[in-house]
């Protein structure tokens, strides 16, 4: 078996970073460098401050930065100097031309596949980390074949991967597989093992799946695309509890206890965020769609539309419960990150629910523990989400401090699901805001009960609220003992 001794990783972003600092320390033998283009990027990378907050990352790249772990932006020596390059580069939809806002756009992987055409020599095992539409290694097969110098060879492999944001540091170091796909001839099969070597170094040899090249591209949709359906599963069941008086968390918690369900990623929410899910699912279905297989394309579409329509029924909620208008209202908004212990803010919910709300003419003051206000306000600002900038800036009023983002609020609603929230002191708050005062739980984590008790008018995704105004007014339909 190739024993690989120096790795290059193309990105240093969400995935690349994370990454190549656990397999850096867990292969003390192997150098890694992760490069991009980014300058700044890989600046933070080499203080004190990553640029992305992972649980358990920090003390990872202090023990191992400038020891087998180099960040840098001179790309052309890591790619000359390495055995194995990781291409983790973005692959975010497309927002232009042919496959607008369903295709992913591959403009960044093949930069880079040009870039290692243009400086390697020798044999490289190439492996594609992001997420590719099926079939994107023969894409990158092709160029490198197309431009290589006569002495130099390449192996393309998919290893997709698979860490969630908030726990990568863990998922990384305890993965439930590692998926490798190549090519099925004796050159390909000795690529796959080069790297499923680097990974017996901490991963349990059964956990490590070799499969050929498509079947892994593919893997990676299906999986990302059955997390996100389960989701859009239990949304759909959310509304239908609001009609008649179930509740959502009962019905997942019945559902989740039959073992071939399972009781993960049925929390119903104000519907999935995060760089990954929607785009994953749009490439399936325009996938599907290419390969004329249109009864499958919107199967899957199906899945985005629930999310869509979850989004836009809790900001309604928020609109009819405030006897149908927000014009000039103060509303609050609690997180804006797509999901708890990460400062990510891509897809998040939180941006859409802020959209229908400013479209109300909202006032909002947002706070999140994670998330820096200049980031808040590039999403808000965005030309998809705002009539135009100033608007934006004339309605939103982010806050460092919870508790006086409440202060003076119509409602509060709460968007990401952080701890902190859960132990926030309410009587506090629901002194300070105006009455009736409204909580919106679009996480389904607050004390709901003792909310009441405090006299908070509360509304959740799935669940009718006890004997409250609301209930009586909006939920006339709720069918309760
Ligand atoms: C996801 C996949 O989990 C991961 O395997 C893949 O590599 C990348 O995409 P990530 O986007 O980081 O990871 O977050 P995840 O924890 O999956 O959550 C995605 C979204 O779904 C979040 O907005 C989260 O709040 C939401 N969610 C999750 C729910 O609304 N309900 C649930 O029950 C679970
Ligand atoms: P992901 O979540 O997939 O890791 P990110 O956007 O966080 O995506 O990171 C991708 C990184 O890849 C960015 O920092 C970007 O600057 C870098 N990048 C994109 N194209 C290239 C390229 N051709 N060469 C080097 N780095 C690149």
């Amino acid at each position: 078996i190739m024993k690989v001794k120096k790795i290059c990783c193309i990105g240093a972003g969400y995935v690349g970073g994370p990454t190549c600092s656990v397999m850096a320390c867990k292969c003390p033998d192997i150098q890694v460098t992760v490069v991009d283009l980014n300058k700044a990027r890989i600046n933070a990378w080499n203080s004190d401050q990553l640029p992305i907050y992972e649980p358990g990352l920090d003390e990872i790249v202090q023990k191992h930065r400038g020891k087998n772990l180099f960040f840098s932006t001179n790309i052309d020596d890591a790619i000359k100097s390495a055995d194995l390059i990781f291409i983790s580069v973005n692959t975010p939809t497309k927002t232009y031309g042919i496959g607008k806002g369903r295709a992913a756009d591959l403009k960044y992987v093949e930069s880079c596949a040009r870039h290692i055409a243009a400086v390697s020599t020798g044999f490289k095992i190439v492996v594609e980390k992001s997420t590719v539409p099926v079939r994107a290694a023969a894409s990158i097969s092709s160029i490198l074949s197309s431009n290589k110098q006569s002495s130099t060879s390449y192996q393309v492999l998919s290893n997709p991967e698979f860490l969630a944001e908030g726990t990568a540091v863990e998922n990384l170091v305890n993965p439930d597989r590692v998926l490798i796909g190549g090519e099925k001839s004796p050159e390909g099969n000795a690529a796959v093992d080069a790297l499923a070597e680097i990974y017996a170094n901490w991963v349990d040899p059964e956990k490590i799946i070799k499969t050929n090249t498509w079947s892994s591209e593919l893997s990676k949709l299906a999986a990302n695309a059955f997390l996100a359906q389960r989701i859009s599963s239990i949304n759909s069941m959310s509304a239908i509890c609001e009609a008649t008086g179930a509740d959502v968390g009962e019905v997942a918690n019945a559902v989740g206890k039959d073992s071939r369900i399972g009781n993960k990623f049925l929390q119903a929410s104000i519907g999935f965020g995060g760089s990954c899910f929607q785009k994953d699912v749009l490439n399936l279905v325009y996938l599907c769609e290419a390969l004329n297989l249109p009864e499958v394309a919107n199967y899957w579409q199906q899945v985005i539309e629930i999310n869509n329509y979850q989004r836009r029924r809790f900001a309604n909620h928020i609109v009819s419960s405030l006897y149908n208008t927000v014009y000039g209202k103060q509303i609050t908004l609690l997180g804006f990150a797509f999901k708890k212990d990460t400062g990510d803010t891509r897809e998040s919910s939180a941006i859409y629910v802020a959209k229908y709300l400013m479209d109300e003419g909202a006032n909002l003051k947002i706070y999140d523990p994670k998330v820096p206000s200049k980031q808040i306000m590039v999403e808000l600002e965005h030309p998809t989400i705002s009539e135009c900038p100033e608007k934006a800036r004339e309605l939103i009023d982010v806050c460092d401090d919870p508790y006086v983002a409440c202060q003076g609020a119509h409602a509060i609603a709460v968007c990401t699901e952080w701890d902190m929230f859960k132990t926030l002191d309410f009587e506090k708050i629901f002194n300070s805001m105006l009455k009736p005062a409204f909580i919106f739980d679009g996480r389904g984590i607050l004390p709901y009960e003792k909310l009441l008790d405090i006299g908070f008018e509360v509304l959740l995704m799935g669940k009718c609220p006890r004997e409250t105004v609301l209930r009586k007014q909006y939920f006339p339909s709720c069918n309760f003992k």
